[in-house]
């Protein structure tokens, strides 16, 4: 088999010659490049499976390597080379369709590793799909966050938005699973066509079956001429399925159908129907045991589980808390045309200790509510709602005599994510970590009422 064959491109000779002499020895061709318009050069000259470039280098920078790139041979990967510490390029590399980053000072087996992945992933990519438009860039403007677990995701997205293949998306309530979604769609080839989005979680069984797959004519009662399905409705284009943990067995069956053959049949009908479509789905309950408990089919999970993006809860990430309140205030000021300038760094702080037990989604709507109460100037931590200054703060404040034992803020803890979810015991459940009967047994315990067979957990 012909060697891949790869462009190293960095101003500092001595760390190129250094990467280029262990690709060698991995077997790979290597060329070298030591600066941006010498590599384009050799871009024109010839073609290369990869391109591994410094980013700071003068004048035509890594970015702009990566753009000539990407117009001279849109299936050419590259992977960026960026200083330790200096993140925000890194995203920027990836948003703009580099597959991967790797950190100086150089560490040889993670930089190996990822040459590898990278060239399994073209030769892999090259067999599923058309690759995208070589102008068109990734687009995630809206999505924020550059702490490192977020860049894996822009990389994933970035991946996976190219083909075909079906992306489950996971993650707690308001981590972002539909923003992800759409962010596949329209990066992917498919972005002008039709994207569809059906909650499952929002229909009866009967009538999500018929959203989803249209009826005949007399099939029903009501169904007094043909009605085209969303499956129908997305063909060319996306269908995003989300809560998909609550998809009826019974239609789970006919969606896999669909996976499996690319064909709908409306209902009432007598005639199978084909239909090109790409599935995403979300959910935020854990399908896995879903599986080993028979509420959710083995099969459709392994045909919708090809590529799984696990989003983060925010407290996993804090670092983005700043980024997320910046954007969420900028979004918000603008609403209410109040004149606040700004948030104190006690506020923010409160906010980045805060645990979001309703992640993203929560803390949007703290600075949503936090701009529309305040009559200061700046945001301060008195602005910030009192149940997110954490339960050492709480304490702080109680006044002696009216002292509160710990197992009073659990309970008050625990009503504020009942709160979240909706008086969702399970889901409640599910965010505290722990199982359904201890929820119910505290819960219990506080109305004054005795639980059997109680024992401390
Ligand atoms: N990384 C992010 N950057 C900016 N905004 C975000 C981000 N993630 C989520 N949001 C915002 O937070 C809110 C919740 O996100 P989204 O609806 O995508 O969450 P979800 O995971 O689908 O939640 P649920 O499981 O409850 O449906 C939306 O308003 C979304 O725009
Ligand atoms: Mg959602």
């Amino acid at each position: 088999m012909k060697a891949h064959s790869i462009l190293v491109v960095d101003d500092d000779l001595v760390a190129a010659e250094l990467l280029a002499e262990v690709l060698s020895r991995e077997g790979y061709r290597v060329e070298l490049a030591t600066s941006g318009e010498e590599a384009v050069k050799k871009g024109e000259a010839e073609r290369f499976d990869l391109v591994i470039t410094d980013l700071r280098m003068p004048e035509f920078g890594g970015l702009d390597v990566l753009d000539a790139f990407k117009r001279m041979s849109s299936d050419t990967m590259t992977i960026v080379i960026t200083a330790f510490g200096s993140f925000e390029t890194a995203i920027e590399a990836i948003q703009n369709g580099a597959y991967d980053y790797i950190v100086k000072p150089f560490k040889m087996d993670d930089i190996k590793q990822k040459v590898a992945r990278c060239l399994e992933q073209k030769a892999l990519l090259k067999k599923n799909a058309p690759a995208v438009p070589a102008t068109e860039g990734f687009a995630f403007k809206t999505i924020i966050g550059s702490s490192p677990k977020m860049l894996e995701i822009y990389k994933t997205v970035a991946r996976v938005a190219a083909s075909e293949v079906p992306v489950l998306i996971q993650g707690e309530s308001g981590t972002g699973k539909e923003l992800i979604a759409r962010a596949i769609h329209d990066n992917s080839p498919r972005s002008k066509e039709p994207y569809i989005v059906l909650n499952c979680a929002a229909f009866p069984e009967n009538l999500l079956e018929s959203e989803l797959f249209g009826y005949a004519k007399g099939a029903f009662t009501n169904a007094l001429t043909d009605k085209k399905g969303l499956l129908e409705e997305a063909s060319g284009g996306t269908c995003f399925l989300d809560e998909i943990g609550d998809m009826p067995l019974n239609l789970q069956v006919k969606l896999l159908r669909v996976l499996q053959k690319g064909e709908i049949r409306r209902i009432g009908a007598n005639q199978n129907i084909p239909v090109s479509v790409r599935f995403l789905a979300a959910t935020n309950k854990d399908l896995l045991s879903m599986v080993k408990a028979r509420q959710f089919r083995e099969d459709l999970f392994y045909r919708l589980h090809v590529v799984t993006i696990t989003l983060p809860p925010l407290r996993e990430h804090p670092e983005d808390i700043p980024l997320l309140v910046d954007h969420f205030f900028q979004k918000a000021i603008s609403k209410t045309k109040k004149d606040v300038h700004g948030i104190s760094k006690e506020a923010m702080d409160t906010l980045v200790r805060f645990n979001w037990p309703g992640n993203i989604r929560e803390l949007e709507n703290a600075i949503e509510r936090a701009l529309a109460l305040t009559s200061n100037k700046v945001l301060l931590p008195s602005d910030i709602p009192s149940e997110l200054h954490g339960a050492e703060a709480r304490f702080a404040e109680e006044r002696p005599g009216t002292l509160r034992t710990l197992g009073e803020i659990k309970i008050d803890y625990i009503e504020q994510i009942l709160k979240h979810t909706g008086g969702n015991q399970n889901m409640a459940a599910e965010i505290l970590g722990i199982d359904r009967k201890t929820l119910y047994r505290i819960l219990k315990r506080a109305k004054g009422e005795g639980v059997e067979g109680e024992e401390e957990e």
